[in-house]
């Protein structure tokens, strides 16, 4: 068995603003995922935060309540046992931020959809998020109702009908609903129970060519530290196959972009990978599912503020093409369901500028062709992606970018 120290999924918390994603995953973890100085002022997440929880098992109690993040059972005060570590992302739930829910939920193996109780069920983002999981292919679903604290029995049994009459015929119709308060702490064990059993981690075969889907990047220095300190950039992000051990030669995809005499060239970059931490341990060998830093031996400045964010990373050779122009399959959905209003959705027309989701890249451009099903984009930014891969795609409505369907690459 792998060890149940080190994370093996990537579990999304995905909802509406202010139903408490955050509070949630900070019970569970112990960690705030709000950490820049414009969150705590606004109340509100606006990147992606990470953070990982043990879940632990009493061995001598039985049902929910054996299960917890203490090493302590709550019931009988034995020794309880770790037997999984799972790695938060923490998606942002306000509207203008759904570029960073969608480039989030390709790094999700598994979402929580947490719902808040005190409000009618659903609200707009909570259903443009459930439609997100639906679009990528995120199947196995936990949802959180939250805030129970906040509502008696009587609503929070009506308000657990509107859920399920919301998931009915959805993705997430047979998920679990656990009534919780993330805020006070209860129901905790049964969410993990219920995690555990519904988000398994799922199969892969360590021999596939690594990918790591970079979400953030950084120069961890501190300003005005001496050159002979200075470390190497580092990168963020997840596995989603295949294994990186220390001192591989990785490359970056798309990379650099280089102007020269009027023209704009992208060229990939070259490193090595000097150190590596899964979530908050240092690790020597990394593997999927956990959300991974990697140090290595590039120039910070090439790093710094997310410079690399949507960027893909691999073995040197190993990664898939660079994309100028995408062609893809669409599958539109027949309304936009994001906004206060609903709006019936159009075909794609010529000319006409999309926002599209690949990986973690967001990228926008312009429709070139429409012939049937299979549409033609050309990119302002080339993305790193195989053939075969899920691309979302939203489209300006009322002057903000509402997610309208999903395509699948084609050659
Ligand atoms: P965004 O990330 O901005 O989409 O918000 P969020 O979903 O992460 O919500 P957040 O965790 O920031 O919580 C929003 C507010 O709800 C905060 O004031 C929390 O204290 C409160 N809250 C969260 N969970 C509970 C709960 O279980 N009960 C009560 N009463 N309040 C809660």
């Amino acid at each position: 068995m792998s060890d149940p120290l080190i994370p093996s999924v990537n579990i999304g918390l995905v909802g509406h603003v202010d139903h408490g994603k955050t509070t949630l995953v900070s019970h569970l973890t112990g960690q705030w995922t709000d950490r820049h100085s414009e969150e705590i002022k606004r109340g509100i997440s606006i990147r992606l935060g990470y953070a990982d929880a043990t879940f632990y098992k009493c061995p001598e109690c039985e049902g929910s309540e054996s299960y917890s993040t203490d090493k302590e059972c709550q019931v009988c005060n034995g020794k309880t046992e770790p037997f999984r570590t799972i790695s938060f992302v923490d998606a942002p739930g306000h509207e203008t931020l759904m570029a960073t829910m969608l480039s989030g939920s390709a790094l999700m193996d598994g979402a929580m959809l947490v719902i808040a109780a005190n409000e009618k069920c659903p609200q707009p983002q909570t259903k443009e998020h459930l439609m997100a999981l639906e679009l990528v292919g995120i199947k196995n679903i936990v949802i959180v109702q939250n805030k129970i604290d906040v509502v008696s029995q009587e609503a929070a049994l009506a308000h657990y009908q509107q859920i399920k009459k919301f998931v009915k015929g959805t993705v997430a119709e047979d998920a679990p609903v656990i009534p919780v308060s993330a805020q006070k702490g209860i129901n905790m064990g049964a969410l993990i129970e219920a995690i555990n059993k519904h988000i398994p981690v799922p199969e892969r075969d360590p021999k596939d060519d690594p990918l790591m889907l970079v979400a953030r990047s950084f120069d961890i220095n501190k300003p005005g530290c001496s050159w002979r300190d200075v470390k190497g950039g580092v990168i963020g992000g997840s596995l989603t196959q295949g294994v990186f051990n220390e001192g591989d030669d990785i490359e970056i995809r798309p990379g650099r972009k280089v102007e020269a005499e009027n023209q704009v060239r992208w060229e990939s970059i070259q490193t090595k990978v000097t150190t590596m931490n899964s979530g908050s341990r240092k690790v020597t060998e990394a593997t999927p599912g956990g959300l991974l830093g990697i140090g290595t031996k590039l120039d910070p400045a090439i790093t710094k503020s997310d410079a690399l964010s949507g960027q893909v990373a691999g073995h040197v050779g190993r990664l898939p093409p660079v994309w100028n122009k995408l062609s893809f399959k669409v599958v539109l959905m027949e309304r936009v369901v994001g906004a206060d209003d609903e709006f019936t959705i159009d075909p794609l027309k010529h000319k006409e500028p999309l926002m599209l989701s690949v990986g973690t890249a967001v990228t926008v451009g312009v429709v070139t062709n429409t012939k049937k099903d299979v549409v033609e984009v050309v990119l302002k930014r080339p993305v790193c992606v195989a053939v075969g891969s899920r691309i979302a795609i939203s489209r300006q409505v009322g002057g903000r970018w509402r997610l309208i369907g999903m395509g699948t690459l084609v050659e």
